[in-house]
């Protein structure tokens, strides 16, 4: 079941505008981590935008998600240059901690993981993201202490 006063809020934060959908977005993804369709109905009953407009949105943009996403977003840099420093025991020693494959998230709801393909600061590789903050220059031991940063 959605918060749909915490929807309501962001909506009026925006004043309702037609122009702010891609925001309001935005901040309903940041607040349940993901765009649950209620929230979605509300957003196109407030704002006057038909629904197929919304979801062609929410599918064309990568930070929204039309599932349920864990508290703690991981997405790990498989690109060439983290690649070649050793991505893959980074994905490994993520996926033995957490249980998780690329592209899954806990019933618990507190990881998803993901792989991506060069996050743009190749000189740090091997390199993840959590909650959008990047870590670099990792390996299998400093990638177990890291993740319990975040539990
Ligand atoms: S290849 Fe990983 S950041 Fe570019």
């Amino acid at each position: 079941m959605t918060d749909t006063t915490k929807v309501q809020q962001i909506i009026d934060r925006h004043d309702a505008r037609e122009g702010a959908l891609i925001e309001i977005l935005l901040d309903i993804q940041h607040e349940f981590h993901w765009l649950p369709s209620e929230a979605l109905e509300l957003v196109s009953d407030r704002l006057n935008v038909p629904m197929g407009r919304i979801r062609h949105t929410a599918t064309f943009y990568k930070a929204f998600s039309l599932v349920p996403k864990g508290r703690h977003e991981i997405n790990v840099c498989m690109g060439t240059a983290c690649h070649v420093r050793g991505a893959q025991r980074v994905l490994e020693v993520i996926q033995n901690t957490t249980g998780l494959m690329p592209g899954e998230t806990d019933a618990e709801m507190k990881y998803s993981l993901d792989t991506v393909n060069c996050i743009g600061c190749c000189a740090l590789g091997p390199v993840i993201e959590i909650d959008k903050e990047q870590h670099g220059k990792l390996v299998p031991g400093k990638t177990a202490a890291l993740l319990k940063r975040y539990e």
